[in-house]
């Protein structure tokens, strides 16, 4: 099999890790790629904005399988194109990726197949205000890189985030509760779960500063129990997957839930139509059945003939090394050493960001490296993690100590 990678940061290098440990794998290319994922594939200068040049090279080389990794592709119809051409592709068109791409689409989804989800309206005008208490949450209906939402906690505020916001807007009622992930592989029709995970949105420890896209994670998350997953796959993933397909847009690929888990049950923040980073990279991992075969399966629409995904009973647990500056501008070119001394140390170093600058590697990104290790527990995968992250040395970088707070809190009662 020949597979080509769409996208460059550390959710890919853990895509590019796994699908290489496959034994149906001949050869696996990416595009951009990094320097992490260069260890596995072919990296190959093809831009992904250009459907044409992705489905020639696709043709020209008899790709088997094509992954897409970001949502920008996704959203704009690589899938599409690639599809139309005859290639298999896993990741959805773009019909689907609308639940990624418009926070109204997807809420009208929820609303019409009575999915439990914060209360909204899809409008600018502040007189809709008056319909919330506060705080109350407002956000731009389009991809905004994580810079979409602003959770106001006056009136004055919320004003001000409608009048700032660009294009079409939904306000939300606030939800209340603990934050998880939830994933799920389909190919339209079949719904596999795929593991639950646990970021941390906040630049800072304690969940304090601006929002980035993911400072770290650990899988599972046991906040997420067996029964409260089962109520997500029934009342929340299910109903989505029959909706899409109901209104002649099926959605296949992985559907990422980013949930709140509230008094009164899950109820759905936000879908996102690819794997999370960092939480591809914790359940890369844990995962042990054979990524290729999943995802080929989910691609062809026979997904209730494969074997559901098998996870490791370990946990684990990514800590991002990030850039000065970052989720501002991040400080380019600084020098990281020491990454082999932290796969030594039971680490397994994600790249993200980063660049080989005459013979060495920099820094090249907001997000740089993911450093991830298991453990028994959340705790021992954390302490191996830190111990992996404090063999390297990346002195333009910083990271949080605390990843995995709340589940250490937990395991600790
Ligand atoms: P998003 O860009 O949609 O991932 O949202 C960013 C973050 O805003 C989420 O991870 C939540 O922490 C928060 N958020 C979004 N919508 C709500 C909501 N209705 N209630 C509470 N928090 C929310
Ligand atoms: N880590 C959050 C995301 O991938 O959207």
């Amino acid at each position: 099999m020949k597979v080509l990678l769409i996208g460059g940061g550390g959710r890919e290098h853990a895509l590019a890790w796994k699908l290489s440990q496959s034994p149906k794998l001949s050869k696996l290319f990416a595009a951009p790629g990094n320097p992490g994922i260069a260890e596995h594939a072919e990296l190959v200068d093809i831009d992904p904005v250009d459907h044409q040049a992705v489905l020639s090279f696709c043709t020209r080389e008899r790709i088997d399988l094509v992954v897409i990794g970001p949502e920008a592709p996704l959203v704009s119809g690589l899938g599409d194109a690639l599809r139309a051409g005859g290639v298999a592709v896993f990741g959805p068109d773009k019909a689907a990726a609308q639940l990624e791409g418009s926070k109204g689409f997807t809420k009208d989804l929820c609303a019409r197949a009575a999915i439990p989800t914060g209360r909204y309206v899809r409008t600018r005008n502040p007189a809709a205000l008056d319909d919330f208490g506060l705080p109350v949450v407002v956000k731009a209906d389009g991809l905004a890189a994580g810079k979409g939402v602003i959770i106001a906690e006056t009136r004055a505020d919320a004003e001000a985030a409608l009048a700032s916001t660009e294009g079409d807007a939904v306000i939300e009622e606030f939800l209340e509760g603990e934050e998880v992930s939830f994933f799920a592989l389909t190919d339209g029709v079949t719904v596999l779960p795929f593991g639950s995970a646990q970021d941390h949105k906040r630049v800072g420890d304690g969940d304090t500063g601006p929002n980035t896209g993911g400072m770290g994670a650990y899988s599972p998350a046991s906040v997420l129990t067996p029964q409260l997953e089962k109520r997500v796959m029934d009342e929340i993933v299910r109903p989505t997957v029959r909706a899409m397909a109901e209104a002649g847009t099926p959605y296949s690929g992985v559907l990422y839930a980013g949930l709140m888990l509230t008094a009164d049950g899950p109820k759905l923040i936000e879908y996102n139509a690819r794997f999370g980073d960092p939480e591809c990279q914790v359940l890369m991992m844990r995962l042990e059945s054979d990524l290729l075969d999943l995802l080929l399966a989910a691609a062809a629409g026979r997904l209730d003939k494969a074997e559901p995904p098998r996870f490791s009973d370990r946990a684990a647990l990514t800590i991002v090394m990030a850039a000065t500056g970052y989720p501002g501008t991040p400080e380019k070119g600084g020098p990281i050493g020491g990454v082999e001394r932290a796969e030594a140390n039971g680490g397994k170093v994600f790249h993200a960001g980063t660049a080989v600058r005459g013979g060495a590697l920099a820094a090249n990104g907001g997000r740089v490296l993911g450093v991830t290790a298991l453990g028994a527990s959340v705790a021992g995968a954390r302490e191996a993690a830190y111990r992996a992250v404090d063999a390297i040395d990346f002195p333009s970088g910083f990271f949080r100590r605390d990843i995995g707070w709340r589940e250490l809190a937990r395991e600790q009662r």
